[in-house]
């Protein structure tokens, strides 16, 4: 299994890491426009090869995509991070040109490839990948849901006082501080409702802190978060890797389901071997389904942009 990942910053290179320490994948390949910054990761990385306990070979390259060929899945973080108070939508000017010039690389040596987006505003990058690269659309998968839900999970955890294994939760909609759609009806805590735990206030609390997950993490950091974004792309890299069957939610071109079409937006699919091999129709409250339209429609007004 051969995994490139384009963009060796943070959010890149802690992806690589996590797939490594995995171990599911026999290469990655870790490519950026940097001269010498990917080799340079790449080989910090394999030095701790022996630390972790993993076999993956990682290798880095500035801007070689011959060294991509033949990859099964390709991840695309390149392009820039938001910085505090900025949106993920403020970033298309520069980042849908890399974008474009990114997956057009990928497919051109990797045919067969599936494609991973993560670069923002994701929902727009990935809907962008399906005009340049003509792929099959389960072949396309926008990364948001995976790290959103993720945060969501945190936040539920810490408002029920409950270890992060015993509590679910997904979030679905735009990868948007506005747009996410954190589905507090369905939130579990070892498979008893939530809203049997908590009052209905601090599920909106915990609904709003996860909206603004990202923003809280720029504003400390002072750029974008990179080890939650790293390891939420190394779970679905390991979901088809290891054709899993798991659900993530997930940018997806829909046709139709949900009552919308034309648009990447993040909702229940299985990931396997074939890449989005499934999309889930679930049963959405009034309330939900009017958030994810609501949602939808911001994507749609960002993609108007491309
Ligand atoms: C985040 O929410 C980078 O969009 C990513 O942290």
């Amino acid at each position: 299994m051969k995994v490139t990942v384009v963009g060796a910053g943070a959010v890149g290179a802690s992806c690589a890491e996590y797939i490594a320490i995995k171990d599911f994948a026999s290469e990655v390949v870790l490519l950026d426009i940097k001269e010498g910054y990917a080799e340079g990761k790449a080989m910090d990385l394999m030095q701790t090869a022996s630390l972790n306990g993993f076999d993956t070979k990682i290798t880095g390259s500035t801007s070689d995509y011959s060294k991509t060929a033949g990859s099964d899945i390709a991840v695309i973080t390149s392009g820039i991070p938001r910085k505090p108070g900025m949106t993920r939508e403020e970033l298309i000017g520069i980042n849908a040109g890399i974008v474009k010039s990114v997956a057009a690389s990928l497919v051109e040596h990797s045919p067969n490839v599936i494609l991973i987006v993560v670069s923002n505003p994701m929902d727009t990058m990935t809907y962008l990948a399906h005009k340049v690269t003509g792929l099959p659309k389960n072949r396309i998968i926008g990364m948001g849901g995976a790290l959103d839900s993720a945060r969501f999970k945190y936040r539920l955890a810490e408002a029920l006082e409950a270890p992060i294994s015993d509590v679910d939760g997904m979030v679905i909609g735009g990868h948007s501080d506005k747009g996410m759609v954190p589905l507090t009806r369905l939130a579990t805590r070892n498979s008893v409702p939530a809203s049997e735990f908590l009052s209905e206030e601090r599920l909106q609390q915990v609904l709003e802190d996860t909206k603004v997950g990202g923003a809280t993490l720029t504003k400390l950091l002072g750029t974008s978060a990179w080890y939650a974004p790293g390891a939420a792309v190394s779970g679905l890299v390991q979901a088809i890797a290891c054709d899993q069957k798991k659900i993530f939610p997930c940018s997806t071109l829909l046709d139709g389901e949900y009552g919308l079409s034309d648009l990447c937006i993040g909702v229940p699919v299985v990931l396997g071997r074939n890449g989005i091999e499934k999309i889930v129709e679930i049963n959405l409250s009034d309330a939900e389904k009017a958030h994810l339209e609501e949602s939808a429609a911001g994507v749609k007004k960002t993609n108007s942009l491309i």
